[in-house]
């Protein structure tokens, strides 16, 4: 395995993204009419870092990480366009058996339910050295084995042996997880990787996640509807609404000074340990807009408490210091 921790997240020392998405457009076709689940997406995620995708259900996060794997592609149900640019490669204008190689070499995907992700007769073993070319089976065995033991799974010479039933919930997503890593890709993209899971099982797996992040070096999506699971491991998060980018920020600038009014709801609504027993979470007021038929201009001047007539238009997403947002009354975050 690769083990360079921290060669390639100083910044300034390496500025070739891993992955570079530039006005992703994806329009599913529906019975209602076109819906545009990601309408205008740019953002770049650095070698090594962890990059955060926030945004409540229904804001396009899991069509932005289909797309962005090449999952999703233009094709009868829908129409994609803009640019993913993987280690350099243009993820869409691949054939799909490129694309393949990509899924082992270069990025893996971790998603919500681990159990519709393993197939149910098939040993974990099999799962682990399916992708593996052109070594003996022995030295596959080794490497899965090696691979299990890198995600934390205890007896790995055993488990290699059971069927995915026989695993505990947090212990499948682990088994997820070493697929995915098995091709040694430079992107992890996790979408929800615990919604799943029992909360104390939750922490492990994210903890998991940061580890592998530092130790070996690759980088993560992680993708939560939740701002507290990206809160403290991400370095830069993205907020998004309406399948727009809201605002893009450092993590600690974000958490500190919102700029946009959506981050700053969301945020309010956000359970903090400090919270006293039973107080009353701030509620952001009314519901994110029909995807088939959004507002014009800004899709949060709805529900937005600064919202004026310049709202009518779509603002669009500027950089602003290191920080990014799309806001025509962007919150002050006094001394800036
Ligand atoms: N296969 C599909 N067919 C029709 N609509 C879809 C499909 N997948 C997603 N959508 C719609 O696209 C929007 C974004 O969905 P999704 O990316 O799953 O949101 P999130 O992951 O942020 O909860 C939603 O309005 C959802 O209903
Ligand atoms: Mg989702």
């Amino acid at each position: 395995m690769k083990n360079e921790p921290g060669t390639n997240d100083e910044p300034g020392t390496n500025d070739q993204a891993v992955l570079a998405v530039e006005d992703l457009h994806t329009e599913i076709r529906t019975p209602q009419g076109p819906l545009k689940a990601v309408d205008g997406v740019s953002f770049t995620v650095r070698p090594g870092e962890m990059f955060g995708i926030v945004g409540e259900s229904g804001s396009g996060k899991s069509v932005l990480g289909r797309t962005v794997m090449g999952l999703y592609t233009s094709g009868p149900s829908m129409t994609v366009t803009g640019k993913v640019v993987l280690n350099g490669r243009d993820v869409h204008a691949l054939s799909p058996g490129e694309r393949r190689g990509l899924w082992r070499s270069d990025v893996g995907m971790v998603f919500q339910d681990p159990g519709t992700a393993l197939n149910p007769v098939k040993r974990i073993g099999r799962h682990l050295t399916e992708g593996m070319r052109g070594m003996s089976r022995a030295a596959a065995r080794d490497r899965a084995e090696e691979l299990l033991r890198l995600v934390g799974i205890p007896e790995p010479r055993r488990r290699l042996r059971q069927y995915p039933h026989e695993l505990s919930g947090g212990m499948r997503q682990r088994v997820v997880i070493a697929v995915a890593l098995a091709g040694e890709p430079s992107l992890l993209i996790a979408d929800e990787p615990t919604t799943a899971l029992d909360v104390t099982v939750q922490k492990q797996i994210l903890d998991l996640l940061g580890r592998l992040q530092s130790e070996l070096g690759t980088a993560i999506v992680l993708i939560s509807h939740n701002l507290a699971v990206v809160a403290g491991r991400a370095g830069r998060v993205a907020v998004m609404y309406a399948g727009r980018l809201a605002e893009l920020a450092p993590a600690a600038d974000l958490f500190a000074g919102p700029r946009h009014p959506y981050t700053e709801a969301l945020l309010a609504s956000v359970p903090r340990l400090d919270d006293p027993p039973h107080s009353v979470l701030q509620a952001i007021e009314g519901a994110p807009p029909n995807m088939a038929a959004p507002p014009p201009g800004c899709r949060f001047a709805p529900r937005c408490r600064y919202a004026t007539s310049s709202c009518e238009t779509s603002p669009a997403l500027v950089a602003d210091g290191g920080r990014a947002f799309a806001c025509h009354h962007p919150v002050d975050v006094g001394g800036a």
